[in-house]
């Protein structure tokens, strides 16, 4: 009888590339950073060296400024829009323009202390941590030069949330392209009630029109970008996974690293916390064009839990307001409140479950002792893809799997989960 777990294992096998694993066939054809994060701790559950070259392979698309992009396009592939003529970025591999939240440092330290082993994991650990690092000074010289604490995320692609209610109002602002014909693939793989709309697409574009006439140089992205948001994803997860670069550094690192490290952390920390909700009962991010606080509950509102950046006194009132939004759906944690009118279960992130956010958010809760809670989500997501299966997302009102099939991070995070 083949059980969840081989499945699992054999959707990362078919997913994989020949060293790198697209997220599912067809709907997503190459290396997508934050989805790799993941995959390579999944494979790290049953095939070690697999792992590694995952994460070897994503920073094949590094940028000699340390960007590790949204996508590597590794292969050429027909089924995904935008390719690589849209982006204009002439490397080998060609990639996109734009990045993607940053776990790959966590996902590094997590393959480390998991490894069975050690000196392998070491000396790829060895090779790997400069990148990180390079990585995470790229985050601040292009999208916090002035050193607030927060950095700024130009597009909805790069909080990996697309088109979460949160972005609404900014994107209101953003026009729609004028020079980009729009060939849209998902559509032609999903039903289009599980996508964003047509005018989200024209924005999407729009975005990248204006980055590229800005030659991809950072400093003029930021000036001349329509959104500019802090996103309180984007920051928990990369103050999460500076807390793990400073561990790596530790053993690989320098103590001129470490106090680099340790600067930011504390930046990072005491900007988070002015993004705390307290009416909302959870963290929310920021226009930073308009200045003001986006009062829009999403599930990235409790990552400052994984990112560590909550006082006992916010971990016990987002354990309230997550038990709150549980008696409205029957399959935790929707992606976004599900007393709002903006819910939509089936739309990609304005409503589904998604795994990953899961297992980040469980993992806040058990850090900030909440284990009941942090049991509750990682039973009801083991339990939500024991039923649907190895889906892309899922929808929180009857646990029916919805997006693309045999994906692989969902694929991760059941074998981490098992
Ligand atoms: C998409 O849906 O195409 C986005 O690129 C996912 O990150």
């Amino acid at each position: 009888m083949t059980t969840l777990h081989d499945a699992a294992r054999a959707t990362l096998r078919a997913n994989d590339r020949g060293g790198y694993s697209v997220p599912t066939a067809r709907l997503y054809p190459f290396q997508w950073n934050w989805d790799s994060a993941f995959v390579a701790m999944g494979w790290a559950t049953f095939d070690e060296p697999r792992a590694w070259q995952e994460i070897t392979l994503l920073l094949r698309g590094q940028w000699e400024d340390g960007l590790i992009p949204q996508i590597i396009f590794h292969a050429p592939s027909d089924d995904y829009f935008p390719g690589p003529d849209v982006w204009q970025i002439h490397r080998t591999p060609p990639t996109s323009g734009n990045t993607q939240p940053p776990v790959l440092a966590t996902a590094a330290r997590w393959l480390l202390d998991h490894a069975r082993d050690k000196p392998a994991a070491e000396a790829e650990m060895a090779a790997i941590y400069p990148h990180l690092l390079r990585n995470h000074r790229w985050w601040e010289a292009a999208r916090d030069p002035l050193h607030t604490g927060l950095v700024t995320t130009l597009h909805p692609w790069e909080t990996g949330m697309d088109n979460s209610p949160a972005w609404d109002g900014a994107m209101a602002r953003v026009p729609t392209t004028t020079s980009t014909v729009i060939r849209r693939r998902d559509t032609s793989h999903i039903d289009p009630a599980m996508r964003p709309h047509a005018e989200d697409y024209q924005k999407f574009i729009h975005l990248v029109d204006v980055f590229r006439d800005a030659e991809w140089n950072p400093a003029a992205m930021l000036a001349a970008s329509p959104l500019r948001v802090a996103d309180v994803g984007t920051n928990s997860i990369l103050l999460r996974a500076e807390h793990d670069l400073l561990a790596l550094a530790q053993r690989f690192g320098n103590p001129v690293d470490e106090a680099e490290i340790g600067a930011r952390i504390a930046r990072m920390r005491a900007a988070i916390a002015t993004l705390w909700d307290a009416e909302l009962g959870l963290f929310t991010s920021r226009d930073l064009i308009s200045g003001e606080p986006i009062r829009i509950g999403t599930s990235a509102g409790f990552l400052p839990l994984y990112g560590r950046a909550t006082t006992a006194a916010q971990a016990a009132i987002m354990s309230v307001t997550m038990t709150d939004w549980n008696s409205h759906i029957t399959w935790p944690v929707p992606s976004t409140d599900p007393r709002l009118p903006s819910f939509e279960p089936l739309r990609y992130w304005r409503g589904p479950v998604w795994a990953v956010v899961n297992w980040m958010i469980a993992e806040g809760f058990a850090a900030a002792s909440h284990p009941g809670l942090a049991t509750l989500i990682r039973d009801k997501t083991k339990g939500l893809i024991e039923t649907a299966g190895l889906s892309e997302y899922f929808d929180p009102t009857n646990g029916r799997g919805v997006g693309g099939a045999d994906f692989s991070w969902t694929a991760a995070i059941y074998l981490m989960l098992a």
